[in-house]
């Protein structure tokens, strides 16, 4: 039975993107929207676009979180608490959450090349402290270039997993290495989420100033540290 990924906030180009590289690499995809119809778009989208064998289809959030234990929430900074307050009661125990989040200095309008203060530490602990207990918070693919996602070529960088619960960073760096040209690498704790979040506004100021979608690569770990196996 394929385990469905809701991608809440998948109609904007974050999570379409990384829907749209999990529907062609045959995973079962539910995006979530405030508006069902724009869901039902992104869906037939992502359907159009990988062919046939695709099982994309879109709802309202709550809708799609409660039809499923795998999410991912990639709405911005700004909407962040209020999602996680309103999809609370539907969240199914035991699931896996995976925040993308950036908390840009932008959401409040600031820059976005540097991170807002967080009480929690990071959006990924906010997330964690919102999500109900025995929720699996995951950090993970705060440096994914939507751009590249979006693109037909492989999407060259690493992925930094990081969660209290080790069986949900596998789950999640197994599901990142089904992305080509990604490699998923244990990031040990959620708090190490407030870097790679800090990270990415300093990879955004990149961007700006060189016109690119930079990633970042580690090197010189063992083999083993970039491989990633189904711990589901
Ligand atoms: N863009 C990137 O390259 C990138 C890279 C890494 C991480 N991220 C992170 O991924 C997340 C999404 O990025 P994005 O660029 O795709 O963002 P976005 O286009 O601004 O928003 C994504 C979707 O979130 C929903 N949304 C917008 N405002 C909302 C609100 N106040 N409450 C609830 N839902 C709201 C919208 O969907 P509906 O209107 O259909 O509900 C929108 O299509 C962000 O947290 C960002 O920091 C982005």
């Amino acid at each position: 039975m394929p385990r469905p990924i809701a991608v809440l906030g998948g109609t904007g180009p974050e999570g379409f993107g990384l829907a749209l590289r999990w529907a062609r690499a045959g995973e079962t995809i539910i995006i979530g929207s405030r508006d069902a119809r724009r869901a039902q778009d992104a869906a037939e989208k992502i359907n159009a676009t990988v062919g046939d064998k695709t099982r994309a289809s879109g709802n309202e959030n709550n809708a799609a979180c409660a039809a499923a234990d795998l999410l991912v929430l990639t709405v911005p900074f700004e909407g962040h608490a209020a999602l996680l307050k309103q999809i609370k009661p539907v969240i199914r125990p035991g699931s896996i959450l995976v925040d993308t989040t950036v908390p840009l200095a932008a959401s409040v309008g600031g820059r976005a090349t540097r991170t807002l203060g967080i009480w929690q530490g990071s959006a990924a602990q906010e997330t964690a402290e919102l999500a109900p207990k025995g929720v699996s918070v995951v950090g993970a693919f705060h440096s994914v270039s939507a751009e590249l996602l979006n693109a037909d070529g492989p999407v060259e960088c690493d992925v930094i997993v990081c969660s209290d619960d080790p069986t949900a960073s596998e789950a999640v760096r197994f599901l990142a290495a089904k992305i080509p040209g990604i490699r998923a690498i244990d990031g040990g704790k959620l708090e190490n989420a407030r870097i790679l979040e800090q990270i990415t506004a300093l990879l955004i100021g990149l961007n700006i100033r060189h016109k690119g979608h930079s990633g970042i690569r580690i090197t010189g770990l063992p083999a083993a540290a970039y491989q990633s196996q189904d711990g589901t």
